[in-house]
């Protein structure tokens, strides 16, 4: 194995979006996780056990009480970490204490964690979690424990320390209030219901040493990767699309009107209600796809795949474009928007393209988003998005269904790239869609009409 060097002061959580936002935590420090069962603490602390070990190399110790190993590795490797591998490799290591309460129990705690501590020399330790001390040990006990034992290893510079303390609804305090006050940092994680649907947040309370710019910031478990936090980016200063690679639009007078597609770019189209995509814009795409092979997904927030599909092959078939490469090449989900909320729907659709990995993603259907949430929601998910995939250089498209209007104003300026359809109009003798390219890179606004990019449509047919 291969192990990255991790830096001597900060300690990488590993958890996708969390390190970017707060560029880990300060190694040798005690770290209180807070919230309500079912919040997602577990599944926090078992993270930063498991991509310590996994990338660092960094031993990691897991304490916790009354759940059998068995389950506990048996839930994580639902979320995409395998213990059990290292485990065996010596690098991790998981301890159940029972959670009796005898008159003993106070000292066996106490010295197998200490036992552990000093065999193990973990660099990570997790105690998971408090409640189960005091239930153990009582109030006054419970107090003394952590006073005298935790603290004690805890002052090891090296051992970087997660506590986890549960709190119950209604309760507004964690059951042991000191721990808060010596803790370096104390993160909350809350889940809550909104409309029906969860929504997952985290509140960094304290941190020493850093300053939080953004107080509560979304996550998601996610199947297969544990945890995921949407941090806000606090800068669209991200690194320029890779120029000067870009995609050719296989429509001569398409490609000349839009000018370059760089790599990376973001890319808003609007269309009136109703409309479907003009064949002379689908079919150019749908080449320009086959012909450079192009990796797409394809994520729809109204439309059903296969809908999206017979038109893909309708004008495939039509324009003698082949449908077993684009069938190789495409990739359409559908999602029910109504079903997740947005944070949901954000780390569904990041996994989706993270697992997919396309060169180019198409988010169909946003105006449901529109509809669905407060315009500084829409906003704020829209930002957030076109931060993450211009940062990850994957040409993106937005299709909504609407006219560009005032409120949208900061996402069309945010977009590298912006098309406004309008509704066809008769012109000599054909239907004819107006686009206008209100943004692009050659830096002046054009128009073109469909009928006009015909030949993009005739050429091919008979060639
Ligand atoms: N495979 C999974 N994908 C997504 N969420 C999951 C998965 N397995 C469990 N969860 C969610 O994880 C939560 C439990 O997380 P956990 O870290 O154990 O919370 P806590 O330790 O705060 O009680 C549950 O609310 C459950 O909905
Ligand atoms: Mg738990």
């Amino acid at each position: 194995m291969v192990f990255l060097r991790n830096n001597t002061d900060v300690c990488l959580t590993g958890i996708k979006g969390f390190d970017e936002y707060l560029g880990g935590i300060p190694r040798g420090s005690l770290i209180v996780v807070i919230g309500h069962p079912g919040a997602g603490k577990t599944t926090f602390a078992a993270k930063f056990l498991y991509e310590g070990a996994r990338r660092f190399g960094e031993r990691g110790l897991y304490v916790g009480f009354g759940e059998p190993v068995r389950k506990f590795r048996m839930f994580m490797k639902e979320l995409g970490m395998d213990f059990e591998d290292l485990e065996s490799k010596g690098l991790i290591k998981i301890i159940t204490l029972p959670v009796l309460a005898t008159k003993d129990a106070a000292d066996m705690l106490t010295e197998t964690i200490i036992r552990a501590v000093n065999n193990f020399k973990p660099k990570r330790l997790v105690i998971d979690n408090l409640p189960a001390v005091v239930d153990i040990l009582g109030d006054i006990a419970g107090r003394a424990f952590l006073h005298t034992t935790l603290y004690n290893i805890l002052n090891r510079e090296e051992v970087t320390t997660i506590v986890i303390s549960d709190v119950y609804r209604g309760d507004k305090k964690p059951i042991v209030p000191s721990v808060e006050v010596i803790a370096d940092g104390v993160i909350l994680m809350k889940a809550e219901i909104r409309g029906g649907l969860i929504v997952r947040k985290l509140i960094i309370e304290k941190m020493k040493g850093k300053k939080m710019p953004v107080a509560e910031v979304p996550f998601s478990l996610v199947k297969g990767e544990g945890i995921i936090v949407f941090a806000p980016a606090l800068t669209y200063d991200i690194p320029a699309p890779k120029l000067p690679t870009s995609i050719k639009l296989r429509c001569e007078p398409l490609h000349k009107a839009v000018g370059p597609v760089y790599v990376g770019s973001q890319i808003i189209v609007c269309a009136p209600p109703g409309m479907t995509l003009p064949p002379e814009v689908m079919v150019s795409l749908l080449r320009t796809i086959a012909e450079d092979g192009i990796k797409v997904l394809l994520i729809s927030l109204t439309n059903p795949s296969i809908s999206i599909w017979c038109r893909i092959e309708s004008q495939a078939r039509k324009y003698g474009i082949s449908l077993s490469e684009l069938k190789k090449l495409i990739k359409i989900i559908s999602l029910n928007p109504t079903a997740y909320s947005i944070t949901e729907l954000m780390s569904t659709i990041m996994t989706e393209v993270e697992n997919y990995k396309p060169e180019v993603l198409v988010l169909h259907g946003l105006e449901a988003l529109n509809v669905l949430y407060p315009q500084r929601e829409f906003m704020s998910f829209y930002l957030n998005v076109i931060t993450r995939f211009r940062k990850k250089a994957i040409t993106t498209i937005y299709v909504i269904s609407s006219s560009i209007t005032d409120d949208k104003s900061p996402i069309v300026n945010a977009s590298d790239i912006v098309l406004a359809l309008s509704t066809p109009l008769a012109i000599r003798g054909t239907y004819s869609v107006k686009i206008d390219i209100l943004k692009s890179y050659l830096g002046e606004p054009k128009t073109i009409f469909t009928d006009y990019l015909r030949e993009c449509l005739q050429e091919t047919e008979h060639a």
